[in-house]
């Protein structure tokens, strides 16, 4: 749907030329939500705005259902945006306007009537939640409220792209998980693509298919979000996924912690699981094999996309031998085992 090539973006800023974007390319299929995260400054508004030329690349190529925008003359990108709704962190809505005029004002600019106009965005107001609001003033209304418009009014020239530039960062959570779970139903009712940029981990984790991070104007890492979350490469991806993913080592267990084996003394393991063996009962089949006790210390089971993933630190006590086996038993199955440390039996409060 969307394919972008060793694109670049070169600002001639006060203090000298800024690279915004360094040889990215990337390619969006149809009907997938597709994340690109990263910190502020990394280019993410800059890719964004490239996709539908509201900034022009310094160099590499823009392709969006199989027309070459760059190639386009100004009446074919007028209309080739038509079909690539966009909408934005502070919703960007008129003031002064309704509603439902915020909503049909692109329609307006592009000469439909009044009438034709309204049979269009009703039901899209009805879509977004918002038909008892059609007559009120965006001053009236919550911030995830606008954003309903905003969406509404993206969509009111039937797109096939969405675009949305950190279009949940100025909402409060519960709003945020609103407002994804109203772009997940679109991209399923509508069939819609959407492109979702943001430097919140949670925002990816929640709806998109695909993920991009993008660093100083670079992509760094690109992959289906289950599998940058089970198994990102890069620092910055590791960065982003500790934010949401709690797998630390409790403070209190730090302190007790040796790296080399104590004789007599207990192990402690994380485990990490990626998809099916979560639905083993291996921590049973551990204690029926082998003469030892585990210990959950904390766990952190989540689903991505269904898939159940996360992490558990658990202490095993028991003889060295008996542990050893454990150990061995655990590195051939179907999950990441990381040996933590030791601990001293009864150094830290097994409960
Ligand atoms: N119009 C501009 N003129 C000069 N520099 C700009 C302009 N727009 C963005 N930049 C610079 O380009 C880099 C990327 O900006 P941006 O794409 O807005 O990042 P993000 O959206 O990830 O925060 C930043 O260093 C920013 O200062
Ligand atoms: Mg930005």
């Amino acid at each position: 749907m969307i394919t972008l090539s060793n694109l670049q973006k070169v600002y001639q800023g006060e203090s000298g030329a800024v690279n915004a974007l360094d040889n990215v390319s990337l390619e969006i299929e149809q009907g997938e939500i597709f994340g690109i995260i990263g910190k502020s400054g990394a280019g993410k508004s800059t890719l964004i705005r490239c996709i539908n030329l509201l900034e022009r690349p310094t160099a590499g190529s823009v392709v969006v259902d199989g027309q070459d925008m760059l190639a386009l003359s100004e009446a074919e990108l007028r209309d080739a945006r038509k079909s690539m709704g966009m909408i934005f962190q502070h919703f960007n809505l008129l003031s002064s306007r309704t509603v439902l005029e915020n909503v049909c004002f692109p329609l307006e600019i592009a000469g439909i009537n009044q009438a034709e106009r309204e049979r269009k965005v009703l039901p899209l107001l009805e879509l977004v939640g918002l038909a008892d609001k059609r007559d009120v003033y965006p001053a009236q209304l919550s911030g995830g409220q606008k954003q309903r418009v905003g969406i509404a009014r993206a969509l009111a020239s039937q797109p096939k792209v969405l675009l949305c530039d950190e279009a949940t960062s100025a909402l409060d959570p519960q709003t945020t998980e609103s407002i994804l779970a109203l772009l997940k139903d679109i991209n399923k009712k509508l069939g819609l693509t959407i492109v979702l940029i943001t430097h919140e981990m949670h925002v990816i984790k929640a709806i998109c298919d695909k993920v991009a991070v993008i660093e100083g104007g670079h992509l760094v890492e690109t992959g289906k979000v289950y599998d940058v979350f089970t198994n990102p490469q890069s620092t910055t991806a590791q960065d982003f996924i500790k934010a949401v993913v709690n797998n630390k080592v409790p403070d209190s267990l730090v302190e007790a912690l040796s790296a080399a084996p104590i004789a007599g003394g207990n192990l402690v393991l994380r485990l990490s699981f990626f998809g099916e063996t979560t639905n083993e009962p291996f921590i049973a089949g551990l204690i029926r094999r082998f003469a030892i006790d585990v210990n959950i210390i904390s766990g952190n089971i989540d689903h991505l996309q269904d898939i159940p993933y996360g992490t558990l630190l658990i202490e095993l006590s028991g003889t060295d031998e008996a542990i050893q086996n454990a150990l061995n038993y655990l590195k051939v199955q179907d999950l990441k085992t990381e040996v933590i440390g030791y601990v001293a039996r009864h150094a830290h409060a097994a409960n």
